[in-house]
């Protein structure tokens, strides 16, 4: 099997290359510092990198990923986004292969109070939103062979993320204050390589496999509750010296609306699996238990 991996230097690009299954030739591109290197910008060299390369696998872990920043240059994120990741999805059509994608819980407004499904109405509040469902609409038209994956709150030991982030304030902030007014799930990204990964084993047995699946671990929690297992763990070590206060949204105004509610219900993913996914927690602790909090200073 030739798997090609897009955004190989981002949080889950990076983990799915770590991860790739022995006996796959792996193909990792990013826009620079890989072999095979590709702008998503760059319309043109989408479909002539695919065809030269003719992939059973893609898997797209590349998007613009700056939901602030988004909202100054909403065009950039949905042709990165949306218009991008409709010619991966045509080309794909055309050459054969299946397409992996992933996308967001930001598709949502956030209004409900139970976990969203699949099946549940989309209604992006903010610019990185729009432009991450409309590459889920542009996969859905062109190319049936395709593996679509909601997740959320994606962090790791390596790259910018929430949990980096809090360790660094922790040891550097007499005080810091975090939303607790939000409530979705973290999601690992050696979790999403893991169980991506799952499931490409699942279709290689059944090619038949294919649509639009949410993965997080279970449970929800706040941005704050987040930070709390964070500040434990740091504080029964001895390194967190700031104070963590819980603040409402209001008082933490960006530039992109973010939706009040968006954990995602993964029984559908569970089904396929055959097994219950872990809580957040179990997740984050063994992570934690790697992390050297000196080396995000
Ligand atoms: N981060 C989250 O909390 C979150 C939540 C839900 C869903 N998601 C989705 O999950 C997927 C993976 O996210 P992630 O957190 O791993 O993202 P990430 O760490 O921000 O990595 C994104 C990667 O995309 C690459 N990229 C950006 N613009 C590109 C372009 N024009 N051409 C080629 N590559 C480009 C970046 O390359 P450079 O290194 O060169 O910038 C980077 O390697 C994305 O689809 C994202 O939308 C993320």
């Amino acid at each position: 099997m030739r798997l090609v991996i897009l955004g190989a230097t981002g949080q889950v690009g990076w983990q799915l290359v770590q991860q790739a299954p022995s006996g796959v030739e792996v193909i990792p591109i990013a826009r620079q510092g890989t072999a095979v290197t590709l702008d998503l910008e760059d319309l043109e060299a989408i479909p002539k990198v695919l065809k030269t390369l003719q992939p059973d696998v893609v898997i797209n872990a590349a998007a613009y990923t700056a939901v602030d920043q988004a909202e100054q240059e909403p065009e950039r994120a949905q042709r990165i986004n949306g218009t991008a990741v409709g010619l991966l999805a045509e080309t794909l059509a055309t050459v054969g292969g299946l397409l992996i994608h992933y996308s967001t819980d930001y598709v949502f407004a956030g209004h409900q109070s139970r976990p969203y499904r699949e099946t549940d109405a989309t209604a992006p509040l903010n610019a990185y939103g729009y432009s991450k469902w409309l590459g889920e609409q542009a996969i859905a038209t062109h190319h049936p062979a395709h593996l679509i994956l909601r997740t959320s709150w994606i962090y790791d030991l390596r790259g910018k993320n929430f949990l980096r982030t809090m360790v660094r304030l922790a040891q550097t902030r007499p005080l810091v204050r975090v939303v607790a007014d939000q409530i979705g799930t973290p999601t690992a990204a050696p979790f999403i390589a893991q169980v991506t990964y799952q499931l490409l084993e699942r279709w290689q047995a059944d090619s038949s496999l294919r649509g639009l699946y949410h993965l997080t671990p279970r449970g929800s929690t706040s941005w704050y509750g987040f930070a709390a297992k964070i500040f434990d763990h740091l504080r029964a070590r001895g390194y967190a010296t700031a104070t963590l206060e819980a603040i409402p949204s209001s008082e933490y105004p960006t530039p992109a609306r973010r939706p009040a509610f968006s954990t995602l219900n993964c029984e559908k993913l569970e089904a396929v699996l055959g097994t219950p996914l872990p809580p957040w927690e179990a997740v984050l602790e063994p992570l934690l238990d790697q992390l050297d909090p000196q080396s995000v200073l």
